[in-house]
């Protein structure tokens, strides 16, 4: 297993579309290993193939709060195929640090997914795991938490994060 580096917002390739995975081989399980291992010790509550610099329809998701067992989640090919309810929570990114804001989702969802072995799954969910399925499957087609917040909020959130960049790069040079 092995960390992998977290791509971070303006990145153009959290802006691409994932291809599907057709090859179910080491290399997949590998890397939703690797996956598993960079949201853990983020620590992030999922994590999507982009947002390592790899173009395919990955992601891992474990929601569960501190006091519950794991919930670890590898959804190859995922797709909602359900939704219903409205909810508006706030939500954060491993790729956009530092910024949260609310983004209108359903409350309730069915993911259906392949495993790392090409089986076919469904999950059903509300909560915590029902945004992060929508969130992470946003990913997978260059959609970002931020790309689905209204213009004006888009471009307060634009002017933040930018400032906050440079602010990062000149206590880097200082
Ligand atoms: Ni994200």
């Amino acid at each position: 297993m092995a960390l992998r580096e977290i791509l971070h917002y303006p990145d153009p390739v959290l802006k691409q579309k994932s291809l599907p995975v057709t090859e179910f081989d080491d290399e997949l399980k590998q890397l939703a290993e690797d996956m598993v291992e960079t949201m853990y010790d983020a620590p992030g509550v999922g994590l999507a193939a982009p947002q390592v610099g790899v173009l395919k329809r990955v992601i891992v998701l474990d929601c569960s709060a501190k006091d519950e067992p794991e919930d670890l989640l590898i959804a190859v090919n995922p797709e909602i195929i359900a939704g219903e309810g409205d909810s508006c929570e706030e939500e954060g990114c491993l790729s956009v640090p530092g910024f949260w804001a609310g983004v209108p989702r359903y409350s309730r969802a069915t993911m259906r997914y392949q495993d790392v072995e090409g089986n076919t799954h469904e999950r059903q969910a509300d909560g915590l795991l029902a945004i992060g399925m929508q969130h992470e499957i946003d990913h997978l087609e260059g959609i970002l938490f931020v790309d689905r917040l209204s213009p004006l909020k888009r471009s307060m959130f634009k002017k933040k994060y930018l400032k906050m960049l440079k602010e990062r790069e000149e206590e880097n040079e200082a």
